[in-house]
């Protein structure tokens, strides 16, 4: 693997101010390995109560951002508005915003781009769907994706690769290690072609979709699975702490 192991846990759009209290004490509360960095992404709403609560050991995430400065731009929230929060991290590009809400390879380029200028971290999500991995496309829709971030962004040094397929994410059916390890080799492989080769070296590759406490050992034995990103299991504490400390 390249990097520190790096696991993120996305809470999507769930949670009430209730729920997220007890999932940040039960996450101040569990023992987490040392050597693994550990952002959550909790909806926009609640940042500011998660980071006034939760331990300075997990970093907290945005789950999107505006493309630029911010402005009369209705419903959007800009990345000064994330800094503003102590949030360090943006989550790009997820499947979630590409199939269901359309964004597309450009304007997430244009995204990743404005938060890395601003020096937030980014985490780009890239990952084909059932139908293009049945024909075959899976190479062409990760290097068409990674490509549009590749095109946009002033520098590798804050980006996170995620590899999420589609069809594991919250369906249950994960990537088996050999299935993630064989994308997560050809994404290194195309970074060190297309961008350097110390930037393959140095970028973690996550993996995610699916990925509970009894799945994560196996993958995180994988060489170029660097850590994970977690939904699902990112809302239950303990369990959230188990995929944690399956760095090996
Ligand atoms: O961002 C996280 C992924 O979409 C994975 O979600 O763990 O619920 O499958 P999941």
């Amino acid at each position: 693997g390249s990097g520190k192991f790096f696991v993120g846990g996305n809470w999507k759009c769930n949670g009430t101010k209730d729920s997220l209290s007890k999932l940040v004490s039960d996450l101040n509360s569990a023992a987490l390995e040392s050597d693994v960095d550990i952002v959550v992404a909790p909806p926009f709403v609640y940042i500011d109560q998660v980071k006034n609560s939760l331990s300075d050991r997990i970093e907290i995430a945005a789950q999107n951002c505006w493309t630029g400065k911010g402005g009369a731009f209705t419903g959007e929230i800009s990345v000064e508005q994330i800094k503003d929060l102590d949030c360090n991290w943006v989550v790009l590009g997820h499947s979630e915003r590409r199939h269901i809400i359309g964004e597309d390879d450009q304007f997430i380029g244009k995204k990743a781009a404005y938060a890395l200028n601003q020096n937030i971290g980014v985490i780009a999500c890239i990952g084909e769907l059932l139908e293009e991995r049945e024909a075959g496309k899976t190479f062409d829709v990760c290097f068409q994706q990674l490509k549009a971030f590749a095109d946009a962004v002033p520098s590798w040094d804050k980006i996170v690769i995620a590899y999420e397929p589609v069809w594991a994410i919250g369906t249950g059916k994960v990537a088996t290690p050999e299935q993630a390890q064989e994308v997560h080799a050809a994404v290194r492989d195309w970074l060190s072609k297309n961008v350097s080769a110390d930037v393959a070296s140095k970028t973690r590759i996550i993996y995610g979709g699916s990925v509970n406490g009894g799945n994560c050992a196996e993958l995180a034995k994988q060489e170029d699975i660097d850590g994970f990103l977690v939904g699902g299991a990112s809302l239950k504490g303990p369990e959230f702490a188990t995929i944690i400390n399956s760095v090996s």
